[in-house]
């Protein structure tokens, strides 16, 4: 993943785990819970503080947090600390820690980190995606669309191009659904999500 990215969240993030913390796990996943698995392995990228990992995991369901940024990584551990989350340092699109433990999941979870993958990287990313997910395992992708903040560059990025490129890299979309974003500041800036489901075949 590029520096600038990580510094910019790092500068910033005494505020943005405040923003992060702010948004409830039950309502933001809600379009997309009946995809969720309720045991077995789940790998979050890009999991900032963790909000979301420790909503999911359970004793029959152990969560991957996979985080960049060292800031969140030690906000999370005070925030969330669970014997069914496990946190390791890596980035896509290649997740080569990750990938190094040979371990397979159930789910894997990207929300709101599609956007700063790089057009070229996106394929890369779905196919490092797609060689971690077991068959039938469920991949969930939340599509950005509006302006994001210059100090952490987003590239565009549409539901329909990420389907296509899933579609190649061994994933057949299950659903799609549109949703406002819940943060105030997104909202004014016409900040739109599309989240995606799919499987791995
Ligand atoms: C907008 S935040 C979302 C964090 C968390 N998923 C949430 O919803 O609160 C984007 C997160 O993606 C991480 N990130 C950015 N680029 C990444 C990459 N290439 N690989 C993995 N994580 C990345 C950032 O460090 C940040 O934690």
């Amino acid at each position: 993943m590029e520096d600038c990215i990580i510094n910019g969240y790092a500068e910033d993030s005494e505020l943005l785990i405040q923003s992060f913390e702010s948004i409830n796990s039950v309502e933001l996943l809600s379009h997309v819970s009946d995809y969720i698995p309720n045991k077995g392995a789940l790998i979050d990228v890009g999991a900032g503080t963790g909000r979301d990992a420790a909503c999911i995991a359970s004793s029959e369901l152990k969560v991957l947090a996979v985080e960049p940024v060292l800031e969140f990584r030690t906000a999370a551990r005070q925030l969330h600390l669970s014997p069914n989350i496990e946190w390791i340092d890596d980035s896509l699109p290649h997740l080569s820690k990750v990938c190094s433990l040979n371990d397979t999941f159930d789910a894997a979870l990207l929300v709101s980190v599609w956007q700063h993958v790089k057009s070229e990287d996106k394929a890369s990313c779905l196919r490092t995606l797609r060689s971690i997910l077991n068959v039938g395992g469920k991949l969930i992708i939340s599509v950005r669309s509006g302006p994001g903040s210059p100090k952490r560059k987003c590239y565009p990025t549409t539901p329909q191009e990420t389907s296509e490129l899933a579609g190649h890299c061994g994933f057949d979309l299950l659903a799609s659904h549109e949703a406002s974003s819940l943060q105030k500041t997104n909202q004014k800036a016409g900040v739109k999500w599309t989240w995606l489901v799919f499987m791995a075949v």
